[in-house]
C-alpha cells in the first residue's frame, strides 16, 4: 500500500494565496499599492468591455483602426525577410484585432498557424471554438498559461519563425524600466530574425490622456474600485467603497499616467485577520499606463535586444503598433 503524503493545494485556493500575499503586500508598503492585473475578474473584465466603447477611451479605436487598414503592409514588412511563420500573441483577448492580422496572414500564404497565449482559460476555449469558423483553415493552437512559460512552450512546438503580437498598450502597464525587463525577457524566447509587434500609446494632448482615465460615465472609477470590491469578496475583507476618490493624473514630462484611490477619511480596513490603516488623503497606487514617443520607442528596442523595422500608426497619430525584428 503506498502511503499520499502530498497536501494537495487546489489551484484556486493557491492562487488566492497569491492575492492575499500580494494584496497584504502592497497595503503595508509605503506608498500602499496594488497591482493592475487583479483588476480583471468577471466584472473588471465587463467593465474594461464597456471603457473600450466609451467615448473618452481612443485607444481601442486607435488600434482597430490600424489592424483594419494596415494589416496587408505589416504582413509585406515580415515577408521581405521571411517567407513563413506562426503567430504568437500574449493576451490574446477576443482576438478581435488580431482577426485582420491572421486572415491577411493567411491569404498572403504567410502561414496558417496561430497560438493564442491568455491567463484565462475561459478565453482559450471561446478562441478555440469560435476563430475556425470565422477563418477556415486557421489552426488554433492555445496555450492557457502565464506569457514566458507558454512563449517558450510556443517555440518548440512551432520550430518556424515567429511573429509575436503583444497589442492594446497592455506593455503601458509596466514602468518605462519594467518594460525593458519584461521585452527584454520575451527576446530570450525568441531567435534571432523573429517578430515582435507592440502596440504603445503615444504622449499627446495631456487633456486627451487624462479624460481616458477619468471618463464621465464613471467606468474607470467602477474599475479602480471593483478591485476593492473584488478583495472584500475574494479576501474576506470590509473595504467601503465610497470612503475612496478614483484619482487619476498624467504627468506629460515623463508620460506617466497613473491612477490612484484616495482614502476619504481615517479608516481601518480588515483583511482577513490583518487590519490595515488609511489616513485621510492617503493614496494607494493603482495603475501605470505609460505613453511613448517614438524616439522612445526606438531607444526601448535597442535596450532590448531588437531592431526597428516599422511603425504603424492610426490617421491621428495617437497609437502606435511598432514592428521589431530580433538581433
Ligand atoms: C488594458 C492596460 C491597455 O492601461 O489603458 C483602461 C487598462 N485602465 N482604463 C490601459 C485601463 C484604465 C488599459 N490596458
Amino acid at each position: 500500500m503506498r502511503t499520499v503524503t502530498a497536501i494537495m493545494v487546489p489551484p484556486a485556493s493557491k492562487a488566492r494565496q497569491a492575492f492575499l500575499r500580494d494584496v497584504l503586500e502592497g497595503l503595508q508598503g509605503h506608498p500602499k499599492r496594488l497591482q493592475s492585473k487583479y483588476f480583471y475578474d468577471a466584472a473588471g473584465d465587463a467593465l474594461f468591455q464597456q471603457i473600450m466603447h466609451c467615448a473618452e477611451y481612443y485607444l481601442t479605436r486607435c488600434e482597430m483602426e490600424i489592424l483594419e487598414t494596415q494589416s496587408a503592409a505589416i504582413v509585406a514588412s515580415i515577408r521581405a525577410s521571411v517567407p513563413q511563420a506562426d503567430l504568437v500573441e500574449l493576451g490574446a483577448g477576443d482576438a478581435s484585432k488580431s482577426v485582420h492580422l491572421l486572415r491577411e496572414w493567411m491569404r498572403s500564404g504567410m502561414g496558417h498557424r496561430y497560438y493564442p497565449i491568455d491567463i484565462s482559460g475561459n478565453i482559450i476555449r471561446h478562441l478555440q471554438n469560435t476563430l475556425p469558423d470565422q477563418l477556415p483553415g486557421l489552426e488554433v493552437h492555445g496555450l492557457n498559461g502565464e506569457y514566458m512559460e507558454m512563449l517558450a512552450q510556443s517555440g518548440q512546438t512551432s520550430g518556424r519563425p515567429r511573429l509575436v503580437m503583444f497589442m492594446g498598450s497592455s506593455i503601458g502597464n509596466f514602468t518605462p524600466e519594467e518594460a525593458i525587463g519584461f521585452l527584454s525577457a520575451v527576446r530570450r524566447q525568441l531567435r534571432p530574425g523573429d517578430f515582435l509587434l507592440t502596440g504603445f500609446d503615444l504622449q499627446k494632448n495631456p487633456r486627451l490622456i487624462l479624460d481616458a482615465y477619468n471618463d464621465h460615465q464613471g467606468l474607470t472609477r467602477s474599475f479602480n474600485l471593483n478591485l476593492l470590491t473584488r478583495i472584500n469578496r475574494e479576501l474576506d475583507a470590509n473595504f467601503l467603497t465610497h470612503q475612496f476618490l478614483h484619482y487619476p493624473t498624467y504627468d506629460p514630462a515623463t508620460g506617466a499616467c497613473k491612477s490612484y484611490l484616495i482614502s476619504l477619511r481615517d479608516q481601518a480596513v480588515h483583511i482577513g485577520g490583518t487590519v490595515i490603516r488609511f489616513r485621510k488623503d492617503e493614496p494607494i497606487y493603482m495603475e501605470i499606463s505609460q505613453k511613448y514617443t517614438i524616439d522612445g520607442i526606438h531607444e526601448l528596442a535597442a535596450g532590448c535586444g531588437f531592431t526597428p523595422v516599422k511603425n504603424f500608426t492610426d490617421d491621428k497619430g495617437w497609437f502606435v503598433d511598432a514592428l521589431w525584428q530580433a538581433k
